[in-house]
């Protein structure tokens, strides 16, 4: 510790008594698997997304009024633009290093939910959900949940072509909720769309209220993990249950975070240099009524626009009382069903196998062929909905007919999900099969050479185990 350093801890423990804590959080333990680094990504593009909200914050303006733009960008001096539209047309050509911060918060935007996805697939593939991590892997979905609205709230203030149709297609969802639709749509968006209202709101919950809720959920998930400590993958010779082989938080942990800090913050600042995108000019402001041909959500929302444009236009109503939509089961039932699924699926698998107690170790996804058969089934199911979010590019660059290839989606979603889960199912069984059916016959032959010891030896032969 350099002497000043020093100094500050002294002074401090002299009043806080922080040195038995302190040595106890800088010993904790951090396993050695690259795959344990996607929640820091995660985290680490949480701050840069926090640092860089500020920024944008200070100029951004949540309202539709109509404003004059009086900026340098040509082609729209003079206009009258959303006044949301405007001031992001004035942070990316008129505020120094105005474009730099939008590129850098909306490149860490996507490597936040790209991050807690590949981190989630962790957790779920390997089993670091099982006991007692059932508490965390829970608030790691109502997290991912919040990333989602966080992704989809962001995308829509800057109000150009994009976000308009975006924020039209949530505004008839929550219309299509039965009973309740209109009342929920009104409450959100203050009226029939579009209203002045709908921005100034999805402002508040995308500066204020998603961002407060995610980052009081990601400390209550970290002190859980301090709490529980890590998961770790087997290691020969190890009884992982009860040690775990790592590095301790200081100094090697941290040396690691704090350079995949420097790797983060330089590669989101380099991306955001070089690579022309997030250009609002070119899109335009939003027009109501107008619906771009190519619009297209984020990524990560390509599969619930895959199930909407698949989903055929059905409308039906239940005992005659409440009227049930395709946009409703599209949009709201079939992503409620994934999202319980992944719930739900520690419990079952935990029901399954008969499995008690905790679990620290973790395992290969084709050791337990429920888990393997699941997670094949549902991420292929997610894959080829947010495939099918591609339809019209795909008619276009095949020539078949958006009709066929809408066809081509519906069929393939229904059957191609599970059976990819049984096909991976059943090879996992045949591979365990294989496995123990090897451990068995190896025993046999080290019991049969342990009698054979023994007849040299002259003592009496043990019968060895049946196979
Ligand atoms: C949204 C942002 C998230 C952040 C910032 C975050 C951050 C972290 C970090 C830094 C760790 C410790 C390192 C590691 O074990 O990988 C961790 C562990 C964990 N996370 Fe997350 N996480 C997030 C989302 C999720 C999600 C979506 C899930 C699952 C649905 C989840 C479930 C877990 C579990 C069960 C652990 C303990 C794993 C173990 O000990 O092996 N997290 N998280």
């Amino acid at each position: 510790m350099t002497p000043l350093f020093s100094l500050l801890f002294d002074t401090l423990d002299a009043r806080l008594k922080l040195r038995g804590p302190s040595r106890k959080v800088a010993n904790k333990v951090f396993p050695h698997n690259w795959s344990f680094l996607l929640g820091e990504v995660a985290l680490f593009s949480l701050v840069v997304l926090v640092a860089t909200g500020i920024f944008l914050t200070m100029f951004y303006r949540p309202s539709t009024e109509a404003t004059v733009y009086n900026g340098s960008y040509e082609l729209y001096r003079g206009a009258q633009l959303p006044a949301a539209f405007e001031s992001i047309l004035r942070l990316s050509h008129d505020i120094p290093g105005g474009l730099l911060f939008r590129r850098i918060h909306r490149g860490a935007s996507h490597l936040f939910i790209a991050a807690s996805v590949l981190h989630m697939l962790r957790i779920l593939l390997t089993g670091a959900f099982r006991r007692p991590r059932e508490i965390n892997y829970h608030l790691g979905i109502g997290l991912i949940t919040f990333a989602f609205v966080a992704g989809f709230t962001g995308y829509s203030l800057p109000y150009d072509s994009l976000a308009g149709t975006g924020i039209r297609i949530a505004y008839s969802e929550l219309l299509s909720l039965p009973l309740i639709g209109d009342r929920v749509a009104f409450w959100i968006f203050g009226g029939d769309f579009p209203t002045g209202d709908v921005i100034p709101r999805f402002f508040v919950f995308h500066v204020l209220v998603v961002p407060g809720l995610i980052i009081g959920m990601v400390s209550l998930h970290l002190a859980l993990v301090a709490r529980q400590r890590h998961t770790q993958f087997p290691v020969r010779g190890v009884d992982g249950h009860k040690f775990i082989l790592g590095k301790p938080l200081w100094p090697a942990q941290f040396a690691e975070s704090a350079t995949l800090v420097l790797w983060i913050s330089g590669l989101l600042t380099a991306a955001a240099v070089f690579i022309p995108w997030s250009d609002v000019a070119l899109l335009g402001p939003y027009v109501p009524g107008e619906v771009g041909n190519n619009a297209q959500p984020d990524w990560f929302m390509f599969w619930i626009d895959g199930a909407l444009r698949i989903f055929p236009p059905l409308e039906f109503s239940v005992f005659s009382l409440l009227t049930v939509s395709g946009p409703f089961v599209a949009g709201i039932v079939l992503p409620g069903f994934v999202f319980t699924a992944l719930a739900a699926y520690p419990f079952l698998e935990r029901k399954v196998y008969g499995l008690r107690g905790d679990w620290h170790v973790l395992t290969n996804p084709l050791e337990i062929p429920l888990r393997a058969g699941f997670m094949l089934g549902i991420w292929s199911f997610v894959l080829l909905l947010s495939a099918a979010a591609t339809n019209d590019i795909l008619s276009r660059l095949t020539g078949v007919s958006i009709e066929n290839v809408l066809w081509f989606f519906r069929i393939t979603c229904v059957l191609v999900p599970p059976l990819l889960g049984l096909a991976i199912n059943r090879y996992a069984k045949r591979r365990l099969a294989r496995h123990n059916r090897t451990v068995a016959g190896s025993e046999q032959e080290a019991q049969v050479a342990a009698a054979s010891t023994e007849v040299l030896a002259g003592s009496k032969p043990k019968q060895p185990a049946s196979g």
